[in-house]
Parts: structure tokens; sequence; C-alpha cells
């Protein structure tokens, strides 16, 4: 972990005009830059970075948010990647927060093998063009392959000579590890001697997002029954075949830009669609895909169109990746290649333009590709025909993200006419599965109320409380109601306390009490968390309030530069907001009269925290009265009716306090 200091340092010195200058060709205009946007096509800039915001927007596609983001989306970097990134260009050194030795040890492990990686890339580079057997054999394929010398310098593909050791005997001479070198599954022992793993093979090196070599592909380049096609690197510290999709370095700017990334099988794949012209694709490497790898994927696009050969072993298991596909919310398409051909064959053959035509008309939902698949295989089997349905609706209910609602709708409609069913049967059924999991995550904390609809009895002896407190009840001696209409603005209200506590956390509440805004607001006795009803409220307090636990400084700069983009997007919107400035309103609101003094930030806290208090009094009052509404016993009542009014005295010292009467 990054320590708290050391990001702060580094924020510190951000300079978006500087950063998003280095990847995107910025020109002044007023007190903005403008550029060409590097996350959509287009011709003419809308594209605009504020140094004095600290963010960038595009007008054309809507993308935005400050540097960090930028490097995230733009680069693919993790938050901390993008806090390395950022370090290092700014000269700040990293201080690592509770880093065991073990986690040091990995991370020196794994800076190691991409050392040994980098020289080994190099190496069969080297050997490919500048040695004889490299062409002759190595590049000559190559070009029969009809990969150019462009494609293969970009891909960095190299060859590893025809002998025992070449390669190992080099690296040994320039002092690598033979540890290392059997790590990175480059050298094996054979007879008590290191020799190259790769013998006589032409390397394709797979790359991480930002460039770095994991390991290698190795392929063969006679047929042979003997021998692997393929030797892969094996796992190690930094090549975990689950985590990684070859080519995404090369594939990342296409697949941002076009919103789609094509997913093939093989390494050739990849490389003859892209020197077609064909860049936003990577390739699974012939195994199923794994969650890890669609969280990859969504990265960069929610739209995955796998291309695959069709009575391939790879459709089917990528089919069995399909449910996993729908929870992360991608949308799967599917694009059968004709028999015995593969994209790279098949793009060769007829062209890029006719590839990608095909790739268009034959590019089919992946849902409704397997529905058919297996209606066919059912046939006529009528217990497998309702197994299905029942399959399919719940493959349906696992799309519940809101957003998504009009394709769940789709897949209804279209699924039932396959499986030629009603409609409004699948609908209900969708919802089964759908309730089946809410009911499993929702607490059963509902039924409050009970035995309603009872009349109250009358008392039975004494002044009733009517008589004691006339002001809270009405003239038919009932609890007078909880005004209405004052209380609307909640999530504004809400978010108001948020801007307080950005804004005026660490300054002086209370000069005698040497209290902060900050002490004053987390010593209340109302947890502001969960009284909130808003969720990214909730949020930014519970991350608010860990900071202030830890007596980290409460810098508005931490928030707005938060690892969540949720946070770190509503802190911008929350201080950006000038229209809803609290004081402003709830004095016109309510005519308060000020006796705090001139510091607006006091009242501001204030107005803040007793507002929502006073909601959360409301709150109290109306449940109290819906119990009160279904109490039978006499020691109900009177335990409601004597809560009724102690809550109507609370919101009153409270509303007198700043000046206002909201509870009659
Ligand atoms: N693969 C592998 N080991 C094998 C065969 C295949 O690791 N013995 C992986 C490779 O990642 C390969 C992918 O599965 O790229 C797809 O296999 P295939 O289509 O046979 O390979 P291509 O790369 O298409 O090779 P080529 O076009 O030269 O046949
Ligand atoms: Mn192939």
């Amino acid at each position: 972990m990054i320590s708290q200091d050391t990001i702060q340092q580094i924020l510190n010195r951000i300079d978006i005009v500087e950063i998003v200058g280095s990847f995107v060709k910025l020109k002044k205009r007023g007190a903005n830059y403008m550029g060409l946007c590097p996350f959509h096509n287009e011709k003419s800039p809308s594209f605009t970075v504020s140094g004095s915001k600290e963010i960038y927007k595009c007008f054309g596609c809507g993308k935005s948010g400050n540097t960090i983001n930028f490097l995230m989306e733009h680069e693919k970097y993790s938050y901390v990647e993008a806090l390395r990134w950022l370090a290092a260009k700014y000269n700040v050194e990293i201080e690592e927060k509770e880093v065991s030795p073990e986690m040091r040890a990995r991370q020196q492990l794994a800076d190691s093998l991409f050392i040994v990686n980098n020289f080994a890339r190099d190496y069969f580079v080297q050997t490919l063009h500048e040695t004889e057997e490299g062409q002759n054999v190595g590049l000559s394929y190559f070009e029969e392959r009809g990969f150019t010398e462009e494609t293969v310098r970009k891909f960095q593909l190299g060859y590893c000579l025809n002998l025992r050791d070449a390669f190992v005997r080099e690296a040994q001479h320039k002092g690598y590890n033979m540890e290392l070198l059997q790590k990175t599954g480059l050298v094996t022992i054979r007879n008590d001697q290191p020799a190259d793993n790769y013998r006589g093979r032409v390397i394709f090196p797979i790359h991480n997002q930002s460039g770095k070599v994991l390991g290698f592909g190795a392929r063969i380049l006679v047929k042979s029954d003997r021998a692997p096609k393929y030797i892969n690197s094996p796992e190690n510290d930094i090549y975990v075949k689950s985590k990684v999709l070859y080519g995404t370095y090369f594939a990342r700017h296409a697949i941002d830009k076009l919103d789609e990334c094509l997913l093939v099988e093989g390494y050739t794949d990849v490389v003859s669609l892209h020197q077609a012209g064909i860049e936003n694709v990577v390739a699974s490497s012939g195994t199923s895909l794994t969650t890890d790898q669609l969280r990859l994927i969504k990265k960069y696009t929610r739209n995955l169109t796998i291309l695959y050969d069709g009575d391939n072993a790879g459709v089917k298991a990528a089919l069995r990746g399909l449910d996993m596909a729908i929870e992360e919310g991608l949308n799967v398409k599917l694009a059968l290649i004709p028999d015995n051909e593969d994209p790279d064959s098949y793009v060769q053959k007829i062209g890029v333009e006719g590839f990608r035509q095909f790739i268009a008309d034959n590019k089919q939902d992946f849902i409704l590709f397997k529905l058919q698949v297996s209606l066919r295989e059912a046939g006529n089997d009528t217990a497998k025909k309702s197994q299905l349905v029942n399959e399919i609706a719940e493959t349906i209910a696992r799309i519940d993200k809101v957003e998504d609602f009009t394709k769940q709708q789709d897949y209804i409609r279209q699924c039932s006419q396959l499986l030629k069913i009603d409609e409004e049967g699948m609908v209900s059924l969708v919802n089964k599965y759908i309730r089946d999991r809410l009911t499993k995550q929702a607490n059963q904390e509902q039924n409050r109320f009970k035995n309603r609809g009872q009349e109250a009895p009358a008392q039975e002896e004494g002044p009733s409380l009517a008589e004691m407190y006339p002001e809270y009840f009405d003239e038919n001696n009932q609890p007078e109601a909880v005004p209405e209409n004052l209380f609307n603005k909640d999530e504004k209200q809400e978010r108001e306390l948020v801007k307080v506590l950005l804004r005026f956390g660490d300054k002086m509440f209370d000069e005698e009490q040497k209290t902060t805004v900050a002490d004053y607001i987390f010593h209340l006795p109302y947890d502001f968390e969960s009284l909130a009803e808003s969720e990214v409220v909730k949020k930014i307090l519970h991350e608010y309030k860990t900071q202030y636990d830890q007596g980290a400084p409460l810098d508005k700069k931490w928030f707005l530069y938060h690892q969540d983009p949720e946070i770190s997007q509503n802190v911008a919107l929350i201080l950006e907001d000038k229209e809803a400035e609290l004081s402003a309103n709830w004095r016109d609101k309510f005519e308060i009269k000020t006796v705090y003094g001139d510091d607006a930030f006091v009242k501001d806290t204030l107005s803040a925290t007793h507002y929502l208090i006073l909601r959360k009094i409301r709150k109290l009052i109306e449940e109290n009265q819906q119990e009160l509404k279904t109490a039978t016993d006499f020691e109900e009542i009177k335990k409601c009716l004597e809560m009724d009014i102690q809550l109507k005295q609370m919101a009153k010292e409270l509303t007198d306090k700043v000046g206002t009467v909201i509870i009659k």
C-alpha cells in the first residue's frame, strides 16, 4: 500500500494539462486547453482540459474526470498504477505502508522476471533478423504466412536457434540468474545441463496491457506428432494465464475507440487481423474465457464479439462462460467463421472488407445462439425443453442492472418466440429467478407493524396526554400530523453535509473547546452515515469518517482523487454545486435569524446537521404515529403518545435553535 503521505505529495504536484498533454495534443483556448478526444474518433476537437478545475471533459463522447481518471481510462491503469506512474514522473519517492517482507520479495521477483523476459525478447528478435538461420528459417516462415516485416517488428516476433543452448549460454554470459531463467520457462535442465526450451521455434512475446513481456508462445515450424505445436511459458509470478489476453497492448486504443472487442483463439489470428487493419482484437490462446479475462475486456468495452470457428471445441468452452459474461454485464455476440478456416486464414482469403462484411452479416446474439444450439440438441424431448426454458430464464434474470432493463425485455420477447412459449409466462419465470436472488440477499426485517386496522381503545383514568400537552394535539385530540413538504430536497441536504465536511471539515468550529467542524459533526449523537438515504452520500461519509478516525488529514483533494470513481466524481459535483449553497437556501426558506456571528461555515454546519436530524426526528414521529394507529392495548398507546410528544419537543428545540419553527 502506498502511504497517504506519498499520495498527498503526488496529488499536490499534479498538473493535468501537462499529463493529458503528454498523450493528447492540446491547444490553448481561452482559459482551457482543447484537443482531439483520445476516447472516440473525431475530426474537430471537442476534448477540453481545465487546469484550474483539474478536470478534462469531452463534449463529444461525454468522458470526463481528473488526472488519475485520465490515466486509468487512457492507459488502463489501476488507481495504484496511475499513482505509481505519476510518482515516477514527478520523482516522488513512494513510501510503502505495511509491506511485508514476503510482499517485497515477490515484487522483486516479479521485477526480475520482467527483466529476464525483456532480455530474451530482444535476443529472439535479434536472432530472427540478424542471423542466417533466423532469416532463412524464421523470417521466411513469417513471410510465407503473409506477415510483413512491419508486422513482425510491431509484435516483436522472434526466433530461437535450433541449437541446444545458444540462448542460455548468452544469458549466463550476460549474468542472468539460472533459477530465474528456468522460472520463465526459457530454459530447462536436460541431462543435468541447461538447454533452450524453444529451440527451432518462432517466438510470440505475450505483453501485458502496458507492453511489458509476461511470457512467450513458441510455435513449431514443421508438422509434428511428437512435439507440441506451441510451447507456452509456464505460470509464474508475472504470467497468470487466466488473467492474460494476447494482444491487449496492441488492441487497447482501438477497442476503446470502436467500443467493441473481437476475441479470437490464436496468436496468428491477432497478428493477421492487425495487419489487415482490424486492430480491436485479442486472443484467449485456446482456453475458455475466465472472469478475470472478461473483466480485462470490460475495462475497455462492454461489447464483446467472439470470432470462433463453428464446430470448434472453443465455442463450447466459450458457451460455458456465457453466464459469467452476462453477469459481468457484457453484451456478447458471436460470429462463426466457416469450417476449416480461422480468422487468420479467412481474412487473408477474402480480404479485409469482405471480412468486415462477414462479421456484420453473421454476428448474432450469444444468448439467442445458445438457445438455438440447445433447442436443436433438445429435439422433441419435452423434459429437456422445459429444463431449457428454466435455464434461459435464469440466464436472462442475471441481467439485473437497471440500465439493461430494455435489453432484458428484448431477450424475453425473442426467447419466448424461439421457445414457442407465452411471453407472459417467460416474464413471470424470469421475475421468479430475480426474486429468488433478491430474497436471498435481502434481510427480513420488514414486518414492523402488527394487527392493522384496530381502533385504539379509549383512555381510562387521569388527565389525558392531549389535555396535558394540547399544543401537540389537534381539535379531535389526535396527535398533530407531521407537516408535509418541508423536507423534499432530501438528497440535496445530504449532499450539503458532505460539502460542509469537504470544505470546512478541519476548520475550527468552537475555539474554546478546540473542536473542528468534523469533530462537531462526528460527536453528535446521530450517525449521519446511516441517516443518509443516498448511497453515494453514505459512501463518501463512510470514507470521510474512516479518514477522520485515523487522524488522517481531511484534504478535499484526497476525495477528489479518490480511487473509487463514484466518490471522486460525486465529490467534484458536490464541490462544484454553487446554487445549492445551503446557508442561503435555509435562510430564505425559514428566515433564520443568525445567532452565530458571521462565520458562514458555522451556520452551514449547523444548518446541514440540524436539517438531517430534523428529518430523522420527523421520520420517527411518522413511524411512531403509524404504530399508534395500530396499537391495541393501553400501555402501548400511552407509550406511543409520550414518544410523540417527546419527539416533537426535540424537533421544536432544534428548530428554535436555528430560529425557525418547523413542527407546530
Ligand atoms: N495453443 C497452444 N498449444 C497448442 C495449440 C494451441 O497453446 N498446442 C493455443 C495458442 O495460443 C494458439 C491457440 O491455442 O494461438 C489457437 O490454436 P491454433 O488455432 O492451433 O493456433 P494458431 O495460433 O492459429 O496457429 P496457426 O495459425 O499457425 O495454426
Ligand atoms: Mn491459425
